[in-house]
This record gives structure tokens, sequence and C-alpha cells, in this order.
């Protein structure tokens, strides 16, 4: 069934630049938009129903600033519709997959995710078109749906071009960063480059493997100087020193210590899964990338412990303030402000949490209420709503969002 829109109709078959299958997604969605709005007529095809819907009524299913705008615009010039029929992916030329890749519980990457996924819009392809896959792939992926459409009888183009953007910022940095291109021959290369460079002047070619190593690289290098900066707060901290001082002043005025970051709960849909996508693929001999996994993950429990060597935990109620995995989003996919959640909840006498963010999220109160009736805060997400916030409690605040150190 077609969700609202006359997609699936013979007749439009040649109005369709691009199908971006997953479009509905946080990553498919922006790059639809931004397509749009570069003049590309662009269809979705999601299996979403809800978020089908919403986005053919104007409506963004998560936040993304600077998204409303050109979405309403691209739907008035009937540049963009989205359709749950898989069927669309027969209707232009380009075909971009960008659906989830998660790992499973054990950790465990799933290569044939994108090929299953396909298995739905495969009828529909037909000979010279190009798909290009644009989610963070388990490295062989390529090769591997390459292979799958060799298998149909199919000759489709296949190429490989991951998504930097961060979530929050992707309707600037769509158009800023360059486009890693990862094709097999220099035809497949171009193709894929014209298509870019509706967004961008700048590619940068590679092969398909070295541009699926090149996205996990990319992810993982963040997760490790996280967890690098993570390790170092709990080695001050656990030595009574507020780590933000001597961060901030080994930082100052010194260029080759210009990029180590705050200390905070890293998480989210990316890094973590991304790191460990690539232990997989090494076999799990990747000691730098488990070790910065644990310090990571580990940081919610450490919080929790030193509060415990301070405070009576099991007699107070602990106030959680944000859910969302980083400041200023919604996305509460990954977030480890879950896990200080489920940790606290058996070593205190009661939790509350509060997101101004993710308000659809069960069980969440308001910001005052949280305030009142918490008798210790751990400031989870330095969400913008929080800083300067004036509390006459105790505040566990890893981030320094409240700028009153980060001594816990
Ligand atoms: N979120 C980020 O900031 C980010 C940044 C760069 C790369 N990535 C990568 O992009 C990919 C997508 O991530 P995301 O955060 O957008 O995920 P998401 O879950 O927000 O979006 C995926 C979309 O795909 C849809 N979908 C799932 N299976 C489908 C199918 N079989 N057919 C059609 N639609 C289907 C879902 O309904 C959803 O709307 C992942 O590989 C991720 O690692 C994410």
């Amino acid at each position: 069934m077609v969700a609202g829109s006359s997609i699936g109709d013979p007749a439009t078959r040649a109005d369709y630049d691009a199908v971006v299958i997953g479009g509905c997604g946080h990553v498919g969605l922006p790059l639809s938009i931004a397509l749009a709005d570069r003049g590309a007529r662009v269809a979705i095809h999601d299996v979403d129903e809800a978020a089908v819907g919403l986005v053919n009524g104007g409506g963004m299913p998560f936040d993304e600033p600077g998204a409303l705008e050109p979405l309403a615009g691209a739907l008035a010039a009937g540049r963009l519709r989205a359709s749950t029929d898989p069927a669309v992916a027969g209707l232009a030329e380009i075909v971009v997959v960008v659906i989830g890749t998660p790992i499973d519980e054990h950790l465990n990457p799933d290569p044939h995710a994108i090929p299953r996924a396909l298995g739905a819009a495969a009828p529909y392809f037909r000979d010279g078109q190009l798909l290009i896959l644009r989610s963070t792939v388990y490295p062989g992926v390529t090769r591997l749906v390459e292979q799958t459409l060799a298998d149909l009888g199919l000759a489709v183009d296949v190429a490989f071009c991951p998504e930097r953007i961060a979530e929050g910022r992707a309707m600037t940095e769509l158009f800023s960063l360059p486009q890693i291109v990862g094709a097999r021959s220099e035809r497949v290369a171009e193709r894929a480059a014209a298509f870019f460079r509706r967004l961008t002047d700048r590619i940068v070619s590679l092969s398909p493997e070295e541009a699926e190593l090149a996205k996990l690289f990319t992810n993982t290098w963040r997760y490790v100087k996280f967890a690098a900066t993570n390790q170092f707060y709990m080695i001050a901290n656990s030595q009574g020193l507020d780590y933000e001082r001597i961060r901030a002043a080994l930082v100052q005025d010194y260029p080759r210590a210009a990029d180590l970051p705050r200390a905070g709960f890293t998480a989210g849909p990316c890094l973590f899964k991304d790191t460990m996508q690539l232990a997989a693929f090494n076999d799990n001999q990747f000691w730098l990338g488990h070790a910065a996994m644990l310090v990571n993950e580990g940081l919610p429990l450490y919080v929790v412990s030193q509060l415990e060597r301070r405070f009576d935990l099991l007699s107070m109620t602990v106030g959680i303030l944000g859910m969302a995995f980083k400041a200023g989003s919604d996305d509460i996919r990954s977030s480890l402000s879950y896990k200080l959640r489920r940790i606290l909840s058996f070593r205190a006498r009661r939790v509350l949490c509060t997101d101004p963010y993710a308000t659809d999220e069960p069980g969440l109160l308001p910001l005052d209420k949280v305030l009142a009736e918490s008798d210790l805060l751990v400031l989870a997400t330095p969400h913008p709503e929080y800083q300067g916030l004036r509390v006459d409690k105790p505040v566990a605040d890893v981030w320094n969002a409240l700028g009153r150190g980060v001594l816990v």
C-alpha cells in the first residue's frame, strides 16, 4: 500500500532523480530533504508507516534543526514524497540505502542486514540503476550486495558512500563535508560523484573496501578519544581532583592538545556499535576498541560508586537530568542515561528522570518536579536548558554543564 501519495503510479516513473530507502530515518530524511532542496526529485521508501505519514504531512519524526522549512518547500514543490511501497525502488535511476545497521545484544554486527532489507525492493530494481549504500556497514557488505544483485541477474552498479554528519548538524554538514565515494571502477565513481555534486563539490575517491573502513575508523577514532578523556577523568577524580580544571589548563593555547574533549557520557547509536563492528571485523583482536568500550560504558557505574562513598543512596531520591544521548537532541538511542537509571534503580531509594526534548518518553517528569523531589541530582545530558541552572542540592556533573566543576 502506498501511504499518502500517488507515488506508485507508473505515469510518475520519470519524476524522481533518487529513491532513498530508509528515508524517514535520522540520516535518510535530512539527506532526502537536502537533495530535494537542491532541486532533485526524491522518493522516500520507509517501512515506518507513521513516519511516512508524518513526513508527507510536513512533520519531522525527530528533531533536526533547519529541516522543517526545506521539507515544507520540497513538499510544496512536489519534489519529495514518502511511501511504504517498496515498488518505488524502481522509479529512479539512483537508489540510496540508509537503513539502520545495529549490532545485536551480544555485540555482533549483522552483515546480512542490508542484503536482507533489500529483499522487498529487489523485484523492482532494474538494469542500469546505481545503488548507493549509505548506512555504516560491516566491511565486505558492499561486495555482498554486489554479489546478491548479480545472483538476481541484475546489472546494477553499487557504490558505498558513507554518511558522516552528526545529528543536529545535518542540514549544514550535508553541504559542507567532503563526500567519500567508494566505487570499484572510475565509471561508477563518476556516477556516484555526479549525484553527490548536488550537495558538495568536494568528492574523495576510495575503493569500497577502503571507504567501508574509513567510516568505521572515523567513528572509532572519536569513540577512543572520548574514552581517553573519560579515563583521565576517573584517574583525576579518584584522587579528589577536578578533571575539568586540569583539562582546561592543559588545552589552553596548546594546539597539540586542542582536540582533548571534555569528559562525559559517551553514547548514541553510532560510536559504540561501529567500534564493535570494527572489533568483530578484526576477529575481536581490537584491544584499544574494547578498552574504550569498557571505559565509556563503565562511566555511569563509576559515578554511582563514587556517589555511594559520599551519600547513603539507599535512603535518597536521585534525579537524572537528561535522557537523550547528547545535548540539544531528542534521540535516546543507546543513551547511557538509561544505564544510569538502571544502576540507580537498585542502588538508590527512588530515581526520577526528566528531559526537555525526549518528551514522548514514558515515565519522564517535568524538571521542576524532579528538582523539587530529588535529594541528589546527576546531570546526564548537558542540554542547553540546564546551563546556569540554580540548584541548592548536590549535583554530579561530569560535563561541567553547571560550571561548578566535575568532582564526584
Ligand atoms: N544517526 C547518525 O547520526 C548517523 C550518522 C552517520 C551514519 N549513520 C548510519 O546511518 C544508518 C542509519 O542510521 P539512522 O540513525 O538514520 O537510523 P534510523 O533508525 O533513524 O533510520 C533508519 C530508517 O530505515 C527504516 N527502515 C528500516 N528497515 C527498512 C527496510 N527494510 N526498508 C525500508 N526502510 C527501512 C526505518 O524505519 C528508519 O526510518 C546506520 O547505518 C547508521 O550507523 C548514522
